[in-house]
């Protein structure tokens, strides 16, 4: 009897010492947050753009016919990781406020010296939307050397309608550049600017009334985010903001609970945001509001540590809770800049006592779905697109206690070998 013929694709990624990877596309907290799957010597199947199979190498190799073939030579095999909170349109690092904490003064003060958020501001208003374009894609190409296939990325260092909308186009022109996956963010209600200080209901009315109409009818923005602590925007104030941004028909993320528990938490959960950022702060009270509602927490384990912030998120009591986490390198050039995804659940793990499974998930399928992509990223599973990870350690374990430490051999995105494409090797055969 004949051997049923082998289905041709275009690629097949084989030889992986372990796959890891969550299952399913949504968010998934509690014990099912560290239930992972994993698999020895693992190979996925890609075409057009798709994982189209995922197996023991064996078992692929005898139902596919590859066009191409990547060798991943023993190392772990994961999805493409998604970090869902980054900043990374901005100018000129600020090193120096980094020197100015470590003598003792905090965030809030730096900020109300004029640095802080509104120093950013003064570098992307002054700089034009090319130079803004140059200073952004080695970012982006870093996120890649990472392993990071998505990237949330948000405004918010311009603060005036021009400059946050010419932040918001350079970040769609470098979506253009396909790169990366970029789900932009309008963060106009990061910070009151110079101009209003004061005089922040006005810069309030601006937002309501100007900026947000105006990035919802442009398409530049799937959500709008709003920094709600009590020195920039208080919790009617954010309700207001957000409640707009909802009535135009963009997706809400928060920062909330960051530097005060404010209640932040609470008001995420009653308006149903896609995401409640941070969290340090949060409350019993809003631990349990979250826990009742479908809003992701996204922790940034690196943040109160770059800050000097005492304060770490009570990321054990949240997954006790239920909650479904993801955690995130909150890339910005003030509170974190990171962007390794891999040294983020090392921190993960020692900051949360996440074990190495739960910080897999909260790197991939939960954030994923904050950004409304469960279906489409975040898992290594037949039908969602091929955006996979490859590091040169052989398992999950020593990826996460290696604090970033494990190179990276290749990084598909859509199927597209971005990075280690010098381990493709073209079959030749039918094509
Ligand atoms: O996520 N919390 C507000 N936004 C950023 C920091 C922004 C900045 O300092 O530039 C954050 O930590
Ligand atoms: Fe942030």
């Amino acid at each position: 009897m004949n051997a049923p013929a082998r289905r041709p694709i275009d690629l097949l990624v084989h030889s992986a010492g372990e796959l890891c990877t969550p299952t399913g596309s949504t968010a998934r907290g509690g014990a099912d947050l560290g239930r992972i799957l994993c698999l020895a010597d693992a190979a996925v199947a890609v075409d057009g753009g798709r994982i189209v199979a995922a197996g023991p190498t064996e078992r692929l190799r005898r139902e596919f016919a590859a066009r191409a073939e990547l060798d991943a030579a023993g190392g772990l095999l994961l999805p493409g990781f998604v970090d869902a909170h980054s900043h990374p349109v901005f100018a000129q690092g600020r090193e120096d406020e980094f020197e100015l904490r470590t003598q003792g003064a905090s965030y809030v003060e730096i900020a109300e010296r004029g640095g802080g958020i509104l120093s950013s501001v003064r570098g992307v208003r002054a700089a034009s939307k090319e130079r803004l374009l140059e200073f952004l894609l080695p970012r982006l190409e870093r996120f890649v050397d990472f392993g990071t296939t998505t990237v949330e990325a948000k405004s918010g260092y311009g603060l005036s309608l021009e400059a946050e909308m010419k932040s918001l186009e350079v970040l769609a022109a470098a979506r253009a550049r396909n790169i990366l996956d970029i789900v932009p963010t309008f963060l106009g209600a990061h910070e009151t600017p110079e101009e209003f200080r004061g005089r922040r209901p006005a810069y309030i009315e601006l937002l309501l009334n100007e900026c947000l109409p105006r990035v919802a009818e442009s398409g530049l923005a799937e959500y709008a985010d709003v920094f709600t602590e009590s020195h920039v925007f208080d919790l009617d104030q954010s309700r207001l903001l957000m409640e707009r941004a909802r009535a135009l028909g963009l997706g809400i993320r928060m920062h909330v609970d960051q530097l005060s528990a404010l209640g932040g938490a609470e008001l995420a959960a009653e308006l149903g945001a896609a995401s409640a950022d941070h969290l340090e702060f949060v409350s019993e009270r809003g631990i349990r509001a979250l826990a009742e509602s479908a809003v992701v927490p996204v922790l940034c384990p690196l943040v109160p540590l770059y800050l000097r912030v005492e304060r770490e998120a009570p990321a054990r009591s949240m997954i006790d809770a239920g909650l479904a986490v993801a955690i995130s390198a909150d890339y910005n050039p003030g509170s974190c800049p990171q962007q390794n995804l891999a040294e983020i659940m090392t921190w993960a793990a020692l900051r949360y006592r996440m074990s190495a499974a739960e910080c897999l998930t909260a790197a991939t399928l939960n954030p994923a779905c904050s950004l409304g992509r469960g279906a489409e990223i975040g898992s290594v599973e037949a039908g969602k697109r091929a955006d996979l990870v490859i590091f040169s350690c052989a398992n999950l374990r020593q990826l996460v206690s290696g604090f970033g430490s494990s190179p990276v051999r290749a990084v598909l995105v859509g199927g597209r070998v971005v990075r280690g494409g010098e381990r493709v090797r073209r079959l030749p055969g039918p094509q």
